[in-house]
């Protein structure tokens, strides 16, 4: 088939984005929790880095060295970034002591601040799309905090009374302002290490995070009483479990506070029938939290979200250190759906979606309550809006949402699609899979959508987020 053809194609299932949109009004409610953050943002130049490893009289070949993903002192943030800088990747990573943050604070600076945190950039985007009710857990909500939230009427949060209230409104003036480094580079900058330039061959960004709030999945007992009581709340959105360890810094057991947090979604599960539960991964370092997100919150769930990255740190908790590495070496269609296929029979879930570079990837359990054509619609709206955030760098206003429509999909994300038909079909592409993006299977069903690439995204930070939450509630 000829790349021209099935951009056409392509082309054509694309239109459906504007008509998804406008479906959004039918969502009657939403929770999106747990983590809301304030990002403080900056670009990093090779020559900005110089300036902080000269401070620090550090020896940038050290710096290279592998070690513990945490930071306790100063170095580990440059070491932290020196590792994504050098492979072009995204990671988080905990700052588990104060003084190291007072450094940041104080020789590191930002451009901008915007909302962070995959609940608060989630609250966000469903509101501007349109959603009847977000509702946005905050752990702390002061009013620099609030400031970031969209001020309008959809997006609510808890006063402290527990009555719902413009999250944008509120303003807890009592609580902490929860800062996050987001340290972007930019693709083809280059660093001379030791004699050898490394060259960063993808643009992304290192998260440096303290956050005493989220570190311990501080719950709002406001707001567990707002969603108790509302009306009309379907599917509920978690995520910012990668902040937690075991043990928490205190020394009590990060372990449990997953399972607590279960139990007061579980409690929301009670009050609204047939609530769906959406878990979203995320870049989680702690292999002991990391294991039991997969073992008890991923089968628990009605539907999972995750990154190519996060995927390969599954791998490696689950003890499949080989396939991992086979990941690792090829992070394209073939090698990431058979880890996705593998995941899937792992945690039995219902839905799970995948998304990597030009390829967003569905795998649902047959019979599932959202037809799979359904599914790839959602999908295609995430893709045309996540092409909007990254032209435009935002998407808080309602006429950018549309800006990337009617552009066509990427020849590297038809390639995707590709490896992914051909190992369907044991060797011989599917049609119908390039052709329509879904696939039904004895065990399962696919949806597969090749997405729009943006040359010189103007940010990337929380694309992740809004992929898996637009997916997911744009399937209708
Ligand atoms: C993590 C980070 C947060 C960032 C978000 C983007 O939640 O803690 O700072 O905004 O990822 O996805």
């Amino acid at each position: 088939m000829e790349n021209a053809t099935l951009r056409s194609t392509w082309k054509s299932l694309y239109q459906v984005a504007p008509q998804q949109l406008q479906k959004m009004s039918q969502v009657n409610g939403v929770v999106s929790a747990f983590n809301a953050n304030i990002d403080a943002v900056i670009k990093v130049s090779p020559e900005l880095l110089l300036k902080w490893v000269a401070l620090l009289g550090a020896d940038l070949q050290e710096l290279m060295a592998d070690g513990p993903r945490t930071i306790t002192v100063p170095q580990d943030v440059l070491r932290g970034f020196l590792k994504c800088f050098s492979t072009g990747s995204a990671m988080e990573w905990l700052v588990h002591d104060e003084s190291a943050f007072q450094w940041m604070r104080a020789n590191i600076g930002y451009d901008r601040l915007q909302m962070g945190g995959q609940g608060g950039i989630i609250g966000n985007v469903l509101s501007v799309c349109g959603a009847k009710q977000v509702f946005v857990h905050c752990a702390s909500l002061p009013e620099q905090q609030a400031k970031l939230f969209l001020d309008r009427p959809n997006l609510l949060s808890a006063d402290p009374q527990g009555k719902p209230a413009p999250a944008a409104r509120i303003a807890r003036e009592a609580d902490l302002p929860l800062i996050h480094w987001i340290l972007e580079f930019d693709k083809g900058s280059s660093l001379e290490i030791g004699g050898e330039i490394v060259r960063c061959p993808k643009s992304n960004r290192f998260i440096a995070t303290w956050d005493p709030q989220n570190f311990r999945l501080a719950i709002d007992p406001a707001f567990h009483t707002l969603i108790q009581n509302a009306r009309g709340v379907e599917t509920v959105l978690l995520a910012g479990y990668q902040m937690l360890s075991h043990p928490l810094l205190d020394g009590a057991s990060g372990l449990a506070r997953v399972d607590e947090s279960m139990q007061v979604v579980d409690a929301w599960r009670k009050q609204h029938q047939g609530l769906c539960v959406h878990f979203e991964f995320a870049s989680t370092q702690d292999k002991a939290i990391r294991k039991h997100l997969l073992d008890h919150v991923a089968p628990w769930a009605d539907s999972i979200g995750l990154n190519e990255q996060e995927m390969i740190d599954i791998l490696e908790v689950a003890g499949e250190e080989i396939f991992a590495d086979e990941c690792r070496r090829d992070m394209h269609g073939t090698t990431l759906f058979k880890a996705l296929e593998w995941l899937f029979s792992y945690t039995k879930a219902k839905r799970i979606q995948l998304h990597f570079f030009g390829m967003y990837v569905t795998i649902q359990a047959k019979h599932h309550a959202t037809p799979i054509e359904t599914t790839r619609d959602g999908m295609i709206l995430a893709a045309t809006i996540a092409a909007a955030k990254a032209g435009t760098g935002s998407i808080e206003k309602e006429e950018n949402l549309l800006w990337a429509h009617g552009r066509e999909v990427a020849d590297v994300a038809l390639a995707e699609l590709l490896a992914i038909a051909t190992h369907l079909g044991d060797g011989t592409p599917v049609e119908d899979l390039m052709l329509t993006g879904v696939w039904r299977g004895q065990a399962f069903d696919v949806a597969a959508v090749p997405t729009i690439l943006i040359d010189k995204p103007i940010t990337l930070v929380g694309m992740g987020d809004t992929i898996s939450s637009l997916s997911l509630i744009g399937a209708r």
